[in-house]
């Protein structure tokens, strides 16, 4: 069959008839007037069946970093494809995996030894899950069994990964298949406030919202002594839960009731790491090293599933041993080090060096940061707030009593609907509006990018009485 002379309309036919879209309420999918097919990508834009030209405003789901059709990216794949595609790991060695595990650890947080490689985000989290439970069965204290982590927590959709989520929409249905976890509350920055370093400067002390995470972790340890495994956080921004972000100094607080009480700090870095937040890894921010730390989406600089769980000789120590003791970790999935996958990861990280992107991204944060000031003066705008590349704007229907939108208006949705006659792709997460480039975006890209938001929000009214005559 030829599929390169396939219709638009027959594509859209086929796609409604033969998939089921992630994440998606797939009836409204269905009455979709015009959904978006993208058949290819260059630099910060992608591109539909029609030739129509979009800015990837969200790295196509958080983890593009340099940008589509990148030359030394699609060459890194190539030169490993006429090597080799695939070749399993265990039992095996493959010379990707083994040279971008020793540039992972070059580049890690002190302290961080060894790579364990997984397929996507939520899998290299449920590596730490199970390598940090049985971590302590190895060491002799089976009792700690129970987690603490946050609400609003995001930790991808495998069942360990969805017991430490603390998200009522995604996770509360599957409750009776979950392990417990002991929730404490997010850790706030005030409203309107921003946390990369240019904009602190500009605005003096940051104003943080009164940490009451920290009485209920307290308590929650309190309560259970010697019960817990671990502390899991999202460090530095909270994604799927509303981008929220942590006021400085939460990171450093963390690792010293982990070592106060003798807990493994997890990191789930899948969002964080490489470079969006400005720093390689948001544990940068605060010179933290976790026992865990969990990475995937810009790993690969976005072009291939691959995850990653690094550890510490503390937690590898308690697993080495004579195989009859049974302390050996067994776990593994078929295309675990993936070749292409970290032959494209590694020339990612060359990248990084070559493009100096860390200094790109500080040079960029302040004009988005800028760019974003309008925003403030909107009537239903209730807060701006940005780390590195990545903003978040929260809109409501009132914004001195935080009232929002009902729900089902899906006004979120609509505005990112408008920004597309603009030629920028947006995603939202319920009423946030989540913007986060490429870190190659130029900048005329991120000025069309930021006009097209200010534009769309104020005309939010607009959208929001259009929202309520067809979602009433
Ligand atoms: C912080 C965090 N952890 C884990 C995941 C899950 O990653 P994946 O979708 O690759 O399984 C995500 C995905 O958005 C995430 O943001």
């Amino acid at each position: 069959m030829d599929d390169k002379n396939l219709t638009q309309e027959q594509l859209i036919e086929w796609d409604r008839r033969f998939l089921w879209h992630p994440f998606t309420p797939m009836k409204s999918w269905m009455e979709k007037a015009d959904p978006l097919i993208i058949v290819r990508g260059q630099g910060e834009f992608l591109f539909d069946l029609q030739g129509r030209r979009y800015i990837d405003g969200v790295s196509s789901l958080w983890c593009n970093v340099h940008g589509h059709g990148v030359k030394e990216l699609d060459e890194a794949v190539r030169t490993q494809l006429n090597a080799i595609a695939h070749s399993t790991l265990l039992g095996l060695g493959n010379v990707p995996s083994i040279v971008l595990a020793k540039r992972l650890i070059d580049i890690a947080p002190a302290g961080l030894t060894r790579v364990f490689y997984s397929d996507d985000g939520s899998t290299a989290v449920e590596v730490a899950c199970k390598m940090a439970f049985q971590y302590w069965r190895n060491v002799g204290q089976a009792q700690r069994t129970r987690f603490i982590a946050f609400h609003d927590a995001y930790h991808g959709d495998t069942l360990g990964a969805v017991s430490l989520g603390g998200i009522p929409a995604f996770h509360q249905v599957y409750q009776p298949l979950c392990f417990p976890v002991d929730r404490v509350a997010a850790p706030r920055l005030a409203a309107f406030s921003g946390l990369n370093a240019a904009v602190q400067e500009s605005l003096g002390a940051q104003e943080t919202l009164a940490p009451t995470w920290i009485p209920q972790m307290e308590s929650l340890l309190a309560r259970r002594p010697g019960q817990y495994v671990g502390i899991v956080v999202e460090p530095v921004i909270q994604g799927a839960g509303g981008m929220v972000m942590h006021p400085p100094g939460t990171l450093q607080r963390l690792r010293q009731f982990a070592d106060a009480h003798d807990l493994l700090l997890i990191c789930d870095e899948v969002l964080t790491g490489f470079g969006r937040t400005g720093r390689m890894f948001a544990c940068d921010h605060e010179n933290i090293t976790p026992d865990l730390m969990c990475l995937s989406k810009g790993l690969t600089g976005g072009y291939m599933p691959l995850g990653a769980t690094l550890t510490t000789d503390r937690i590898f120590a308690a697993f080495y041993a004579d195989p009859k003791l049974g302390k050996t970790f067994y776990h593994g999935h078929t295309f675990t080090g993936h070749p292409l996958a970290c032959a494209v990861a590694i020339a990612s990280l060359d990248l990084f060096e070559q493009n100096r992107l860390l200094n790109q991204v500080a040079t960029l944060a302040p004009v988005l940061w800028q760019q974003l000031n309008p925003l403030r003066d909107l009537r239903h705008v209730m807060d701006v707030r940005q780390t590195g590349l990545v903003a978040a704007i929260d809109i409501a229907r009132d914004r001195r009593t935080g009232e929002r939108f009902p729900a089902h208006w899906r006004v979120g949705g609509a505005l990112c609907t408008a920004m597309r006659r603009r030629g920028v792709l947006l995603r939202p997460l319920a009423d946030t509006l989540v913007i986060m480039p490429p870190l190659t975006i130029g900048l005329e890209s991120l000025a069309q990018l930021t006009d097209a938001v200010v534009e769309s929000v104020q005309m939010v009214e607009d959208i929001a009485l259009h929202c309520e005559e067809t979602n009433p």
